[in-house]
């Protein structure tokens, strides 16, 4: 049987006390790594100062850990620098925010070169190789290059934008040619797939052969949509069990007969917490009968604080949130409970239960699981209402929530207050037509259609010329 070669910028290693919630990204593998032997690679998350050119082994279970330290420059140029300064604004459509630098395009594909030299040594003839996201565009390239000629999958976990946006990356012609040394491309939606597809065409001159297949310089790949799933039964039990939580005992006895609004994020500029912020406000100020009834939650922890732009964003949110708490609360009622610490899925999963409303409206997201998660943890009988934005990947499929468009508060307000009114019966009917969508397409159906097409012959007959 062949083995599942996952390489990814962060590792999942299992934590043995319990005390770190798995990643989204671990817990979408689980059933993966059940199906095959696996072998997961990647940066272990510490600095050294003469990193080994070799990984270092851990053994857990099924998986193997394969990891690799970094340098503190790799760390500032490859990770803080082209991932999430250059790259991770572009995809996110935030040209202005972008920040581009030659020498850290050069630690990326450095850190890149590294890790594929190290990988090749442990790549066996039959393993299937899943690289995941935007850190790795050129792993598959310098596979190649180092010999590996294995079927080499690619899943890119954030949008991917229109090749205008894309074009104005410098590099970008370059990353465009290494995703051809995939077999095959996965991204969330079908807009994002088409985005990939017509940038190929563009930039590289590629064909297209049938509405997936591209083809350049005789190497063709497929690029299709795969909406990313959730463990559905596993958030239904984690948020049918969790009254007896603490913090969900004290979170229900602070609210008291008030309504929960809840929106859970990292703190990234990508995810419109400011803006959602203030569409909540004009809420508070055009129905001034809900002051003292509805508290918003904002979970949003702490991310990439090296970077300067979630620095900055730190302290708007900051200023934002001291602003509206400010001149709309009183003595016995605060407006907005903003926490940046990270909560176990147990505890979020009770949240989502008790919160009439979930707010997630992200400038842009590839998916947004958190939308899912939301609708899974509800009571069935006495379900929440989800307002979500048009540019969450998620809207393509939960056409049944509120849909907003995040830049226009007057909008996000209204829908605040639909969803607060709304009868039970619609909302009833609206999550059961989203949650028939996350039973359809959970997390083992995302992970075993993109393995499935990754392994079938028409991908094989697809693969490099
Ligand atoms: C997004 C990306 C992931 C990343 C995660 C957390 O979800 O798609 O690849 O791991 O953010 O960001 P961080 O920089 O902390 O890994």
């Amino acid at each position: 049987m062949p083995r599942l070669v996952v390489v990814s910028n962060r590792v999942a290693v299992p934590d043995p006390t319990g005390n770190r919630a798995a990643g989204g990204l671990a817990v979408a593998l689980r059933e993966a790594f059940e199906a095959y032997r696996g072998l997961w690679f990647g940066w272990s998350g510490k600095v050294a100062a003469h990193p080994s050119t070799e990984p270092r082994i851990v053994d857990k279970g099924q998986v193997q850990y394969a990891l690799m330290d970094l340098t503190s420059l790799d760390r500032q140029e490859y990770y803080n620098g082209f991932a999430n300064r250059a790259l991770w604004p572009i995809m996110h459509y935030r040209i202005g925010l972008s920040e581009f630098s030659r020498a850290d395009y050069q630690g990326y594909l450095r850190v890149n070169r590294t890790f594929a030299n190290a990988l090749a040594q442990l790549i066996r003839p039959d393993d299937l190789v899943w690289v995941h996201d935007y850190h790795l565009i050129p792993l598959a390239a310098e596979l190649r290059a180092a010999g590996i000629t294995n079927l080499i999958g690619y899943f890119h976990h954030i949008p991917w934008p229109a090749p205008e946006v894309l074009g104005a990356l410098p590099g970008s012609r370059e990353l465009l040619r290494a995703i051809m040394d995939y077999n095959l491309v996965g991204v969330h939606t079908e807009r994002d797939a088409d985005n990939l597809r017509r940038g190929l065409i563009h930039d590289l001159g590629a064909i297209q052969h049938k509405p997936d297949v591209v083809e350049v310089d005789r190497q063709r790949t497929r690029i299709k949509g795969f909406p990313i799933g959730i463990d559905v039964g596993e958030f239904q039990r984690l948020a049918g069990r969790s009254q007896s939580n603490r913090i969900i005992r004290q979170t229900t006895d602070g609210l008291g007969s008030r309504k929960l609004i809840i929106g859970v994020d990292r703190l990234d500029y990508s995810k419109g917490i400011p803006e959602r912020m203030e569409a909540f406000e004009r809420f508070l100020g055009t129905n001034p009968d809900q002051r003292g009834r509805v508290t918003y939650l904002q979970i949003a922890p702490t991310s990439r604080s090296e970077v300067p732009e979630y620095a900055t964003l730190g302290r708007v949110v900051n200023e934002t949130l001291g602003r509206i708490n400010g001149t709309l609360g009183e003595p016995g009622w605060v407006p907005i409970h903003y926490v940046t610490s990270t909560y176990q899925r147990s505890v979020l999963a009770g949240l989502y239960r008790l919160a009439a409303v979930g707010l997630i409206t992200p400038m842009r997201d590839g998916m947004n699981l958190v939308a899912k998660e939301y609708v899974a943890a509800q009571d069935p009988a006495d379900p929440g209402v989800l307002i979500l934005s048009k540019f969450a990947g998620a809207a393509q499929q939960l056409k049944a929530a509120l849909i907003v468009n995040p830049n226009d508060k007057i909008e996000v307000a209204e829908a605040i207050r639909e969803a607060l009114q709304m009868s039970q019966e619609e909302r009833v009917s609206r999550w059961e037509s989203m949650m028939s969508v996350l039973q359809a397409q959970d997390v083992s159906w995302w992970a075993a259609t993109f393995l499935k097409e990754l392994t079938s012959n028409k991908t094989r007959t697809a693969s490099r010329a």
